[in-house]
């Protein structure tokens, strides 16, 4: 039997991963998810365990441990989809070896093992927030063909593995292509993620908490609901040759805006505090999804006040 219709989910116990995870199996897939459990939950799996036992495997490993390459090599999957991350920018910035050797070393060794087992192949969670940076506000929403300005580690070891993905490409034929995510939302987020503003706000309205906004809140960004992220995935994985793309909406959403509409959903009349902005924190980003329209067939269909929607019952019921 060949292991081909096998997708091996790293990080699949994450907030992305898991949603991804259920979407293959509800296609038919059979899914081997490698993760650490570092900031992923079992508990994320928990339904796609029950509803498909024999077609879900869990392999509880760190993407640094060189044993890596060897299990993907023997697993012959046929697609790779690689999330596993050190997420925390500000990690990043504290910690920058323990980033680079997650996100950088530990995505080298999922490549080697995709290009052992002559996957046929990677999809892999890159970041368009950090990847563009600080650019000029009149380019937004940004394009894929600005240069990269990464400011911070994470954003740089981020950047660095599309260079690997596309040096995979050109040495061995490896077809990857690298999802330049914008904010990423929905239920199973955690609040220390890139994105996890949406999930502070969340868990701070509804326990009734003062949010706390840094900077004016007049900082922007492109927000994007975790399924419609998922069917860039699943999308990607199906079209060959689409080295990167962006996966957002081109529509940017200030802090303050984002937090009006989520306490009006909530009926919160909590106002926010505000305190001195981040060192690095990025003033306006938007990503422009022309591309993935064109090369993936890909656009986000779930409004704002949808996805929220969605994620606040989320929180609320867990
Ligand atoms: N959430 C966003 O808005 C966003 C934006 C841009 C890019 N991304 C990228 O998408 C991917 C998923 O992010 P997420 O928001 O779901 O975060 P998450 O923290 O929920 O998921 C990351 C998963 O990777 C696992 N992991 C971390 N280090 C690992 C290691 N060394 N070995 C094995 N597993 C490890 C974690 O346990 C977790 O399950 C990441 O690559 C992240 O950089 C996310």
């Amino acid at each position: 039997m060949t292991n081909r219709d096998i997708s091996i989910v790293t990080g699949g116990a994450g907030f992305i991963g898991s949603s991804l995870v259920d979407r293959l199996l509800a296609i038919g897939n059979k899914v081997v998810v490698i993760d650490d459990f570092s900031t992923g939950r079992l508990s994320n799996l928990e339904e796609s365990r029950t509803d498909d036992e024999e077609r879900l495997q869990v392999i509880s490993l760190d993407v640094r441990d060189s044993g890596v390459t060897e299990i993907i090599a023997d697993l012959k999957p046929g697609t790779i989809f690689h999330l596993a991350a050190q997420v925390d920018l500000r990690h990043s910035v504290s910690d920058p070896l323990f980033d680079a050797e997650t996100n950088i070393l530990g995505t080298l060794r999922v490549l080697e093992g995709a290009r052992k087992s002559n996957a046929n192949k990677v999809v892999v969670a890159a970041s368009g927030g950090t990847l563009y940076g600080a650019q000029d506000s009149g380019l937004l929403p940004f394009k894929e063909s600005l240069s990269p300005n990464p400011g911070t580690p994470y954003g740089i070891s981020k950047a660095v593995t599309m260079n690997y993905l596309s040096a995979y490409d050109d040495l061995y034929g490896l077809d990857g292509t690298a999802l330049a995510l914008a904010n990423v939302y929905g239920p199973r987020q955690d609040p220390h993620g890139e994105a996890g503003v949406v999930a502070i706000f969340a868990g701070q309205l509804l326990r009734g908490e003062k949010s706390i906004i840094f900077g004016t809140g007049e900082q922007t960004r492109d927000f994007v609901y975790v399924d419609d992220a998922v069917d860039a995935f699943i999308k990607a994985s199906e079209i060959k040759k689409t080295k990167f793309c962006n996966v957002g909406t081109g529509t940017e959403t200030s802090v303050n805006d984002l937090y009006q509409v989520m306490s009006s959903l909530i009926g919160s009349s909590s106002q926010p505090e505000y305190l001195p902005s981040r060192k690095g924190e990025l003033e306006r980003s938007a990503l422009d999804p022309t591309y993935a329209k064109e090369t993936l067939d890909w656009h986000s269909s779930t409004s704002l006040e949808e996805g929220l929607l969605r994620t606040i019952e989320w929180f609320k019921k867990n």
